[in-house]
Protein backbone atom coordinates (compact mmCIF):
# COMPACT_ATOMS: atom_id res chain seq x y z
CA UNK A 1 0.00 0.00 0.00
CA UNK A 2 0.83 3.25 -1.02
CA UNK A 3 0.13 6.44 0.74
CA UNK A 4 1.02 10.11 -0.75
CA UNK A 5 4.58 8.30 -1.98
CA UNK A 6 7.24 10.57 -3.81
CA UNK A 7 10.57 10.21 -5.26
CA UNK A 8 13.02 13.30 -5.91
CA UNK A 9 16.23 12.52 -6.91
CA UNK A 10 19.38 14.92 -7.14
CA UNK A 11 20.51 15.90 -10.52
CA UNK A 12 24.46 17.49 -11.04
CA UNK A 13 23.77 21.18 -11.92
CA UNK A 14 20.16 21.14 -11.41
CA UNK A 15 17.30 21.57 -9.16
CA UNK A 16 16.52 17.63 -7.48
CA UNK A 17 14.04 15.92 -10.18
CA UNK A 18 10.33 15.19 -8.59
CA UNK A 19 9.78 11.95 -10.28
CA UNK A 20 6.51 10.87 -8.67
CA UNK A 21 5.11 13.70 -6.85
CA UNK A 22 2.05 11.48 -4.99
CA UNK A 23 1.57 7.76 -5.40
CA UNK A 24 -1.75 6.19 -4.05
CA UNK A 25 -1.92 2.99 -4.55
CA UNK A 26 -3.16 -0.73 -2.75
CA UNK A 27 -2.25 -3.69 -3.88
CA UNK A 28 -4.13 -6.84 -2.67
CA UNK A 29 -3.49 -10.50 -3.20
CA UNK A 30 -4.72 -11.72 -6.64
CA UNK A 31 -4.83 -8.04 -8.30
CA UNK A 32 -4.06 -7.36 -11.81
CA UNK A 33 -2.54 -4.12 -12.45
CA UNK A 34 -1.43 -2.49 -15.91
CA UNK A 35 0.38 0.76 -15.40
CA UNK A 36 0.61 2.97 -19.24
CA UNK A 37 2.76 6.06 -19.34
CA UNK A 38 5.18 7.99 -21.40
CA UNK A 39 8.61 7.09 -21.51
CA UNK A 40 10.55 8.87 -18.88
CA UNK A 41 6.74 9.47 -16.98
CA UNK A 42 8.25 7.53 -13.81
CA UNK A 43 6.85 4.12 -14.34
CA UNK A 44 10.23 2.35 -13.74
CA UNK A 45 11.00 4.77 -10.46
CA UNK A 46 7.56 3.73 -9.53
CA UNK A 47 8.09 -0.14 -9.97
CA UNK A 48 11.23 0.02 -7.90
CA UNK A 49 9.62 1.97 -5.26
CA UNK A 50 7.02 -0.91 -4.79
CA UNK A 51 9.47 -3.68 -5.43
CA UNK A 52 11.76 -2.05 -2.14
CA UNK A 53 14.06 -1.49 -4.44
CA UNK A 54 14.65 2.36 -4.19
CA UNK A 55 13.73 4.68 -0.93
CA UNK A 56 10.72 6.79 -1.36
CA UNK A 57 11.43 10.09 -0.64
CA UNK A 58 8.27 10.72 1.62
CA UNK A 59 5.26 9.30 2.00
CA UNK A 60 4.01 6.25 3.57
CA UNK A 61 5.14 2.63 2.30
CA UNK A 62 3.16 -0.76 3.58
CA UNK A 63 4.32 -4.23 2.26
CA UNK A 64 2.53 -7.07 3.78
CA UNK A 65 1.98 -5.59 6.91
CA UNK A 66 5.77 -4.13 7.38
CA UNK A 67 6.50 -0.33 6.94
CA UNK A 68 8.73 -0.37 4.26
CA UNK A 69 10.01 3.34 5.05
CA UNK A 70 11.53 2.05 8.27
CA UNK A 71 12.85 -1.51 6.52
CA UNK A 72 16.59 -1.01 5.70
CA UNK A 73 19.80 -2.38 4.49
CA UNK A 74 19.63 -6.44 4.87
CA UNK A 75 16.38 -6.69 6.41
CA UNK A 76 14.56 -5.21 2.92
CA UNK A 77 16.58 -7.06 1.06
CA UNK A 78 15.45 -10.09 2.93
CA UNK A 79 11.85 -9.06 2.23
CA UNK A 80 12.44 -8.20 -1.50
CA UNK A 81 14.16 -11.02 -1.84
CA UNK A 82 11.30 -13.22 -0.27
CA UNK A 83 8.28 -11.58 -1.36
CA UNK A 84 9.03 -9.73 -4.85
CA UNK A 85 9.77 -11.19 -8.09
CA UNK A 86 10.93 -8.79 -10.82
CA UNK A 87 10.71 -9.27 -14.95
CA UNK A 88 12.63 -7.01 -17.07
CA UNK A 89 11.83 -5.97 -20.66
CA UNK A 90 15.83 -7.17 -21.72
CA UNK A 91 15.45 -10.25 -18.79
CA UNK A 92 19.25 -9.73 -17.29
CA UNK A 93 19.50 -13.08 -17.30
CA UNK A 94 23.11 -14.17 -16.11
CA UNK A 95 25.31 -14.96 -19.25
CA UNK A 96 27.52 -17.41 -18.25
CA UNK A 97 25.05 -19.64 -16.27
CA UNK A 98 22.80 -22.07 -17.53
CA UNK A 99 18.78 -21.96 -17.87
CA UNK A 100 18.67 -23.91 -14.53
CA UNK A 101 21.05 -21.82 -12.89
CA UNK A 102 19.31 -18.64 -13.45
CA UNK A 103 16.37 -20.06 -12.12
CA UNK A 104 18.29 -21.65 -8.92
CA UNK A 105 19.85 -18.39 -7.99
CA UNK A 106 17.04 -16.28 -5.87
CA UNK A 107 17.24 -19.70 -4.09
CA UNK A 108 20.74 -19.31 -2.91
CA UNK A 109 19.31 -16.43 -0.82
CA UNK A 110 16.98 -18.34 0.88
CA UNK A 111 18.11 -20.08 3.52
CA UNK A 112 17.80 -23.82 4.95
CA UNK A 113 17.92 -25.30 1.21
CA UNK A 114 20.49 -27.53 -0.06
CA UNK A 115 22.06 -28.12 -3.24
CA UNK A 116 19.53 -30.38 -4.13
CA UNK A 117 16.50 -28.92 -3.24
CA UNK A 118 17.27 -26.26 -4.78
CA UNK A 119 18.54 -28.22 -8.32
CA UNK A 120 14.78 -29.68 -8.17
CA UNK A 121 12.25 -26.63 -6.89
CA UNK A 122 14.30 -24.74 -9.82
CA UNK A 123 13.40 -27.59 -12.35
CA UNK A 124 10.62 -27.65 -11.48
CA UNK A 125 10.04 -23.98 -12.33
CA UNK A 126 11.88 -24.68 -15.39
CA UNK A 127 9.26 -26.75 -16.07
CA UNK A 128 6.49 -25.12 -15.44
CA UNK A 129 7.19 -22.40 -17.85
CA UNK A 130 8.10 -25.42 -20.64
CA UNK A 131 11.54 -25.47 -20.87
CA UNK A 132 12.88 -28.82 -18.83
CA UNK A 133 14.12 -29.82 -21.78
CA UNK A 134 16.23 -26.71 -22.01
CA UNK A 135 17.60 -26.78 -18.45
CA UNK A 136 21.41 -27.10 -19.61
CA UNK A 137 21.46 -24.38 -22.34
CA UNK A 138 22.85 -20.85 -21.68
CA UNK A 139 20.86 -18.02 -22.41
CA UNK A 140 22.75 -17.51 -25.53
CA UNK A 141 21.40 -20.33 -27.04
CA UNK A 142 17.74 -19.61 -26.54
CA UNK A 143 15.46 -17.26 -28.36
CA UNK A 144 13.88 -14.24 -27.10
CA UNK A 145 10.53 -15.96 -25.77
CA UNK A 146 12.34 -18.32 -23.85
CA UNK A 147 14.94 -16.09 -22.73
CA UNK A 148 12.02 -14.45 -20.85
CA UNK A 149 10.13 -17.90 -19.95
CA UNK A 150 13.81 -17.89 -17.65
CA UNK A 151 13.32 -14.96 -16.27
CA UNK A 152 9.82 -15.34 -15.43
CA UNK A 153 10.91 -18.85 -13.98
CA UNK A 154 13.31 -17.07 -11.79
CA UNK A 155 11.03 -14.05 -10.88
CA UNK A 156 8.58 -16.49 -9.41
CA UNK A 157 10.44 -19.12 -8.04
CA UNK A 158 10.02 -18.21 -4.06
CA UNK A 159 6.44 -18.13 -4.93
CA UNK A 160 6.36 -14.47 -4.36
CA UNK A 161 3.48 -12.61 -3.04
CA UNK A 162 4.11 -9.19 -5.70
CA UNK A 163 5.08 -9.65 -9.28
CA UNK A 164 6.23 -6.51 -10.76
CA UNK A 165 6.59 -6.98 -14.74
CA UNK A 166 9.08 -3.71 -16.83
CA UNK A 167 7.43 -3.90 -20.25
CA UNK A 168 8.16 -7.72 -19.80
CA UNK A 169 7.07 -8.12 -23.77
CA UNK A 170 8.83 -5.01 -24.79
CA UNK A 171 11.43 -7.22 -26.64
CA UNK A 172 9.48 -9.64 -27.87
CA UNK A 173 7.29 -9.86 -31.38
CA UNK A 174 3.84 -9.84 -30.71
CA UNK A 175 2.86 -13.44 -30.57
CA UNK A 176 5.07 -14.08 -28.24
CA UNK A 177 5.06 -11.12 -25.87
CA UNK A 178 1.02 -12.75 -25.55
CA UNK A 179 2.17 -16.08 -24.80
CA UNK A 180 4.70 -14.75 -21.96
CA UNK A 181 2.26 -12.58 -20.41
CA UNK A 182 -0.48 -15.26 -20.41
CA UNK A 183 1.67 -17.60 -18.89
CA UNK A 184 2.86 -14.68 -16.19
CA UNK A 185 -0.80 -14.28 -15.53
CA UNK A 186 -1.32 -18.46 -15.09
CA UNK A 187 1.66 -18.41 -13.11
CA UNK A 188 0.50 -15.72 -10.69
CA UNK A 189 -2.71 -17.01 -10.25
CA UNK A 190 -1.39 -20.23 -8.89
CA UNK A 191 0.41 -18.44 -6.14
CA UNK A 192 -2.02 -15.69 -5.53
CA UNK A 193 0.15 -13.12 -6.56
CA UNK A 194 -0.59 -9.62 -7.21
CA UNK A 195 0.81 -8.37 -10.95
CA UNK A 196 1.70 -5.38 -11.26
CA UNK A 197 2.66 -4.70 -15.39
CA UNK A 198 3.86 -1.67 -17.06
CA UNK A 199 3.45 -2.01 -20.70
CA UNK A 200 3.27 0.13 -24.05
CA UNK A 201 1.09 -2.67 -25.23
CA UNK A 202 -2.91 -2.03 -25.42
CA UNK A 203 -3.17 -5.70 -25.80
CA UNK A 204 -1.12 -6.71 -23.12
CA UNK A 205 -2.89 -3.81 -20.54
CA UNK A 206 -6.18 -5.25 -21.86
CA UNK A 207 -5.26 -8.70 -19.91
CA UNK A 208 -5.71 -6.43 -16.07
CA UNK A 209 -8.55 -5.61 -14.46
CA UNK A 210 -6.80 -2.08 -12.99
CA UNK A 211 -5.52 0.03 -15.60
CA UNK A 212 -3.32 3.07 -14.67
CA UNK A 213 -1.49 5.67 -15.64
CA UNK A 214 1.19 7.19 -14.65
CA UNK A 215 1.01 11.36 -15.56
CA UNK A 216 3.15 13.87 -13.63
CA UNK A 217 4.39 11.60 -10.98
CA UNK A 218 0.35 10.97 -10.33
CA UNK A 219 -1.45 8.33 -10.60
CA UNK A 220 -4.79 8.43 -12.99
CA UNK A 221 -7.00 5.49 -13.43
CA UNK A 222 -6.67 4.98 -17.30
CA UNK A 223 -9.52 6.01 -19.20
CA UNK A 224 -8.91 4.91 -22.64
CA UNK A 225 -8.32 1.42 -21.35
CA UNK A 226 -11.36 1.65 -18.91
CA UNK A 227 -13.46 2.24 -22.37
CA UNK A 228 -12.19 -0.32 -24.22
CA UNK A 229 -12.64 -3.32 -21.68
CA UNK A 230 -16.30 -1.61 -21.10
CA UNK A 231 -17.48 -2.16 -24.86
CA UNK A 232 -15.85 -5.95 -24.27
CA UNK A 233 -18.50 -6.46 -21.30
CA UNK A 234 -21.06 -5.05 -23.44
CA UNK A 235 -20.38 -6.85 -26.32
CA UNK A 236 -20.15 -10.37 -24.08
CA UNK A 237 -23.59 -9.56 -22.68
CA UNK A 238 -25.43 -8.61 -25.68
CA UNK A 239 -23.91 -11.91 -27.33
N1 LIG B 1 18.49 8.11 -10.13
C1 LIG B 1 18.11 9.05 -11.01
N2 LIG B 1 18.76 10.22 -11.12
C2 LIG B 1 18.37 11.18 -11.98
N3 LIG B 1 17.32 11.05 -12.82
C3 LIG B 1 16.63 9.89 -12.77
C4 LIG B 1 16.99 8.84 -11.88
N4 LIG B 1 16.11 7.82 -12.08
C5 LIG B 1 15.27 8.22 -13.04
N5 LIG B 1 15.57 9.47 -13.48
C6 LIG B 1 14.82 10.26 -14.48
O1 LIG B 1 13.47 10.25 -14.07
C7 LIG B 1 12.60 10.12 -15.18
C8 LIG B 1 11.73 8.90 -15.06
O2 LIG B 1 12.50 7.72 -15.26
P1 LIG B 1 11.87 6.26 -15.36
O3 LIG B 1 11.25 5.92 -14.06
O4 LIG B 1 12.93 5.35 -15.85
O5 LIG B 1 10.73 6.47 -16.47
P2 LIG B 1 9.98 5.43 -17.42
O6 LIG B 1 10.22 4.05 -16.89
O7 LIG B 1 8.53 5.83 -17.33
O8 LIG B 1 10.50 5.63 -18.79
C9 LIG B 1 13.50 10.11 -16.41
O9 LIG B 1 13.56 11.42 -16.90
C10 LIG B 1 14.82 9.66 -15.86
O10 LIG B 1 15.88 10.14 -16.63
MG1 LIG C 1 11.02 2.39 -17.78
Amino acid sequence: MARDVTRTVDVIDGDPLTILAGIDLEVDEGDRISIVGRSGSGKSTLLNVLGLLDAPSSGELHFLGENAMRLRGAARDRLRGREVGFVFQQFNLLSGRTALENVATPLYYASGRSFWQRERIAREMLERVGLGERAAQLPSRLSGGEQQRVAIARALVRRPRLILADEPTGALDLATGQTVMELIEDVAAETGAALLTITHDPAIAALASTHLRLENGRLLTDASAAESSDSEDLQETAA
